[in-house]
């Protein structure tokens, strides 16, 4: 289903902008974009997206799940199991830094950036963009980012083929969003956030809005939220913030 239209650019602002005009002109769901290089990636919270040419793997997929905002969210872990998944298929040690984050060796190789439109207050499309770090040198990040990032290259020592890593990444997509539609849960997705979570039994600062929560991070739980016990043992269930210090 997801992927049987593509769209392949050689360069673009940003892939999920381009999908976003997709969407409003009624391209169907499971419409994928790639580019090969974007003048204007960008991030969760107003960050920008390194999106060097020939280096990285950048995409957007159009999403209709039939469900309200808060179970539509779900679109996110579910694209994290995903992802992990493919490149654990490559003998990768990823791991899900939880909301939306892939790392590996402890450094961010993939971000995951959902934005939802919603039409009379319900969900009408869902844009999910995937940018992962394959064919990056250390040298080709920003300096302040060298400690932080990684590629799957740095990580294998060799190069790796970019249809490689969309042919498994699709196939997980179709497998758990199938899931989602047929069943109307995500609990293997779910099952593959917990098993690789990188932030598990780790002492977390999270920012929530303008609140930082401190305390211990456990189980995301099956709507997505994760669960983290502060030092007197009240278990807070934290719907989405950003994790600042892990
Ligand atoms: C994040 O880590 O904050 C999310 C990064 C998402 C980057 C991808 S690259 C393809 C798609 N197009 C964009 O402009 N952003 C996403």
């Amino acid at each position: 289903m997801l992927g049987k239209k593509i769209i392949n650019l050689k360069a673009v602002d940003s892939t999920n902008s381009y999908a976003q005009k997709l969407a409003k002109q009624r391209y169907p769901e499971g419409t994928v974009v790639f580019a090969e290089s974007q003048t204007k990636g960008r991030g969760r919270l107003g960050k920008s997206w390194l999106s060097l040419e020939e280096k990285g793997l950048y995409m957007s997929v159009i999403f209709r799940p039939p469900y309200k905002a808060a179970k539509t969210q779900l679109i996110t872990p579910l694209t994290a199991a995903a992802v992990c998944s493919a490149l654990r298929d490559f003998k990768l040690d990823a791991m899900i830094k939880w909301p939306n984050d892939i790392y590996i060796s402890e450094k961010k190789v993939c971000g995951i950036l959902s934005e939802i439109s919603l039409k009379a207050n319900k969900p009408s499309y869902v844009i999910v963009g995937i940018g992962i770090n394959l064919n990056h040198k250390k040298d080709d990040f920003p300096i302040d980012l060298q400690h932080k990032s990684t590629s799957i290259r740095a990580e294998m020592g060799c190069p790796i083929d970019k249809q490689e890593v969309v042919k498994n990444l699709l196939f997980y997509l179709n497998m758990f969003y199938e899931e989602f539609i047929v069943k109307g849960n995500i609990n293997s997705s779910i099952s593959v956030c917990n098993k690789y979570s990188l932030l598990k039994g780790k002492i977390i600062n999270v920012k929530n809005k303008e609140h930082i929560i401190t305390g211990l991070a456990g189980e995301i739980t099956s709507n997505g939220s994760l669960m983290i016990k502060d030092k007197v043992g009240t278990v807070k269930d934290v719907i989405t913030g950003e994790v600042i210090k892990f």
